[in-house]
């Protein structure tokens, strides 16, 4: 697969504090890849590196095997972006802000207008084209940053938290957009902080903690490797726990999250091994996912 994205020992540094840490990736063409992490690890300000809103302090950036550095005129007009925060202008109408955007690229006139009104109805906005920002909702805002970015046919989209606030229906419209863009050809490079939305739409994600990438690959292969097949929660005495870790924690991968104990199962290990000198009233056995990949990873009490 031909990268498109391209991040060679990535830094910024802010004074002292390095934001970004040396991070190295590639996005292939068409492919939806994720950079997530806990808040302050890094993931905006890595977008802004690509979109030349931040400045690169070390390392290599490249778009469609541009350079970053002397190329950002020609990157820009080649991706769109959704930034975390929507940057709308409040003064001008929800269409108006659309054919300013276009303008910064030279799109003007009735085929701008035209444009910007056929997104407006992908993104079921048409009957706001006239109506102040400020009467849009949180999700309609977002759709209208959507339609922005798309409004130069973008190659590549970058997506910084695209559905942080949506409420679960309008969340799930926005996946089904982002997957028939994707089909048409649209490589997605996304950040999110919805684990489910990670698994759903990214074929490949690199998680990130303090500015350093700690993990990459496929959802489903990262699960099984950093906790397994399924999980078994239960509520256990605090009084009791070290007692009961003593005696499991050759066998199974665990994680202690106050009162309550979560066992990794491997293998062939079963919840009837784990539990059988354990007796709890609020015992859950289920799959593993990526949520767990990522609790485990971005630093809570735990041991392996
Ligand atoms: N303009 C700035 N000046 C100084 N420090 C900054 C600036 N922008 C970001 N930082 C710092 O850089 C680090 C990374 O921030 P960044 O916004 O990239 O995190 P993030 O992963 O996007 O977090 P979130 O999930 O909360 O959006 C944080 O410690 C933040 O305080
Ligand atoms: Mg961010």
């Amino acid at each position: 697969m031909k990268s498109v994205i391209e991040a060679n020992q990535l830094v910024k540094t802010y004074g002292d504090h390095r934001a970004v840490d040396g991070i190295t990736f590639q996005v292939g063409a068409g492919e939806c890849f994720g950079l997530l992490g806990p808040n302050g690890a890094g993931k905006t300000t890595t977008f802004k590196m690509f979109y030349g809103s931040c400045r690169i302090t070390a390392g290599e950036l490249f778009v469609l095997g541009m350079n970053a550095r002397e190329h950002m005129r020609q990157i820009k007009a080649a991706i769109g972006v959704v930034p975390q925060e929507n940057g709308l202008d409040p003064d001008f109408s929800v269409l108006e802000n659309l054919l300013i955007y276009a303008s910064y690229f030279g799109m003007s006139g009735s085929a701008a207008k035209a444009r910007a009104i056929e997104l407006l109805a992908m993104m079921q906005l048409e009957d706001y084209s006239q109506k102040d920002i400020d009467t849009l909702s949180g999700g309609m805002k977002r759709r209208l940053v959507l339609a922005r970015a798309l409004l130069t046919r973008p190659k590549i989209l970058f997506l910084d938290e695209p559905t942080t606030g949506l409420d679960p229906q309008a969340r799930a419209w926005f996946w089904n957009e982002l997957r028939s863009l994707q089909k048409q050809g649209t490589t997605l490079f996304l950040t999110t902080h919805y684990m489910e939305e990670a698994e759903e739409l990214c074929s490949r994600i690199l998680i990130m903690n303090k500015g350093r990438s700690v993990a990459e690959g496929a959802p489903r292969d990262l699960i099984k490797s950093y906790v397994g097949h399924e999980v078994v929660e239960f509520d256990i005495d605090p009084a009791k726990i070290d007692q009961y870790i003593g005696q499991i924690k050759n066998k199974f991968a665990y994680q202690v999250m106050r009162n309550r104990l979560k066992l990794f199962l491997r293998d062939n290990q079963t919840a009837a091994d784990a539990l059988s000198e354990v007796s709890s009233p609020n015992i859950t056995l289920r799959k593993a996912s990526l949520n767990d990949v990522f609790l485990k990873i971005s630093g809570y009490e735990l041991n392996d």
